[in-house]
């Protein structure tokens, strides 16, 4: 199918009480915007245009981080929902296909929802998707006759009988280009809020003689967002679809309510995922990895085979190749760990490249940043690093090699060598007896003064 997205964006979300656009505020790591987005792009639109207004330069920079082709148009002021989707009349221009709209603040909405909505045009020439609202609250209402749609009304216009009516509007729209743009010139302020309404092309359809659609999705599909509460109950909601997606997906997490997922979150299958694991956005993990208890991951790649923490951070840039181990309290950071290495105990592995089964020790520390630049360090394949080593970069241990615990390197080890950089050890006989007698004798001596 021809589609044209159309996201509105413009509203200032003042209940949100924040300096940053509403759009922007974020679900699972992504602004809502990019939700709605990302549900609208799977439908492969011809063309994607957001409708920006209050913080549009903010707005903009996000979307199309996003995708760098999405179209922007602005909308000064916000005069209705109405005017809003008129504003990308011009950008679409003879665009001959179908409209979607969609809003910015609207981020569980799921293609396939979309996908039902856009198959229904084949018999009607507006569909609008609704919900049945356990509390209908402010919502447009939907007034129907059997299942055909016959008009919108928004609740501050509606009959005390109209307000009884449960099934409310959702927002999302479809309807063919040219058509919706014609109706739209019909559309007035004559309403409670002086606004022009999108809602009311539907009736503007009907008067011509035409059939409008409703199509009914879950509730929580269509939650918008106009407060930090609401806000936080779209967190909730996605975090726990994404969970149920994930266990039906084959990933086993004895406590799901614990895991929280981003937006982007890649897990494969026969992967363990332990409780309170967090996953920023950004990471992969393929199949039967172990993410064990209480492991922060961001712009992360963990390969088959690989278990990490208890209690371990992947920052961006870790990327581990198979069978990887990574244990508590280790820090990696844009570091590049070959099949089989292990880092695990009390490291931080940072802008560094770790061999093929070499073993880190614990407590091991690439020192990567001198105040100013950051350096790299290389360690090669089957390399053995002692605990306590501090690996002062730019420097290179080489495949074989070994170093000392407590050693500080500050030179590169060849391939096969020890390197041993620390003070020599020198016993002095019997002293320690003849230290704490005498530090007992002047305990004794001070405490008897007193
Ligand atoms: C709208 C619907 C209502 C529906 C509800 C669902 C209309 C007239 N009413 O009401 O039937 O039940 O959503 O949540 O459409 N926006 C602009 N420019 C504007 C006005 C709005 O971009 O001039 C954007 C907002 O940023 C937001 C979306 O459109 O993303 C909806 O606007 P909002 O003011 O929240 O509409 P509601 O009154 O909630
Ligand atoms: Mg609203």
């Amino acid at each position: 199918m021809n589609i044209a997205l159309i996201i509105l964006a413009a509203g200032k979300g003042t209940r949100m009480q924040s300096e940053l656009p509403k759009v922007l505020h974020k679900v699972a790591g992504a602004p809502m915007l990019i939700h709605a987005m990302r549900a609208g792009r799977a439908l492969e639109p011809k063309r994607s245009i957001i409708v920006a207004g209050h913080g549009f330069e903010a707005v903009s920079a996000a979307a199309r981080t996003e995708d760098p082709d999405v179209e922007i148009v602005v909308q000064e002021a916000q005069l209705g929902t109405g005017h809003a989707v008129d504003q990308a009349r011009d950008a679409l221009g003879d665009f001959d296909g179908t409209v979607l709209v969609l809003y910015g603040d609207c981020p569980l909405i799921q293609t396939r929802t979309l996908e039902e909505l856009t198959a229904t045009l084949n018999d009607s020439a507006v569909s609008v998707l609704g919900f049945d609202a356990k509390d209908p609250a402010r919502y447009g209402r939907l007034i129907t006759d059997g299942d055909k749609l016959k008009r919108i009304v928004e609740f501050k216009d509606a009959s005390p009988e109209e307000r009884a009516v449960t099934l409310c509007n959702s927002g999302v729209m479809a309807a063919p280009a040219n058509f919706l743009f014609d109706l739209l010139s019909e559309i007035d302020t004559d309403n409670a809020s002086g606004e022009l309404y999108l809602t009311d092309v539907v009736g503007k359809a009907v008067a011509r003689g035409l059939q409008c659609a409703a199509v009914r999705c879950a509730e929580r599909e269509t939650l918008g967002v106009n407060s930090r509460i609401e806000l936080m109950q779209a967190e909730k909601e996605f975090q726990n679809l994404r969970r149920a997606e994930a266990l039906e997906d084959g990933v086993s997490m004895p406590a799901p309510e614990t895991v929280h997922f981003s937006f982007d979150t890649v897990i494969g299958r026969d992967t363990v995922i332990e409780q309170n694991v967090v996953f920023g956005p950004g990471v992969t993990v393929e199949s039967g990895a172990q993410i064990r208890a209480f492991s922060h991951l961001e712009g992360a790649h963990v390969s088959r085979g690989c278990i990490i923490g208890p209690y371990a951070r992947l920052r961006p840039g870790a990327e581990l190749a198979e069978d990887v181990k990574i244990g508590n309290f280790v820090e990696i950071k844009a570091s590049a760990l070959d099949e089989g290495a292990k880092v695990n105990h009390l490291s931080y592995i940072g802008d560094a490249h770790i061999g093929a089964r070499a073993n880190i020790g614990a407590g091991t520390i690439t020192c990567n940043y001198d105040g100013v630049m950051k350096h790299h360090t290389y360690i090669g394949q089957e390399a053995f690093i002692g605990s306590n080593t501090m690996l002062v970069a730019p420097v290179t241990v080489g495949q074989d090699a070994m170093t000392a615990s407590g050693s500080v390197i500050t030179q590169n080890v060849p391939a096969g060598d020890l390197a041993i950089a620390r003070s020599k050890q020198d016993n002095k006989s019997r002293f320690a007896l003849k230290l704490m007698k005498r530090l007992r004798a002047l305990k004794a001596a001070k405490q008897n003064k007193n």
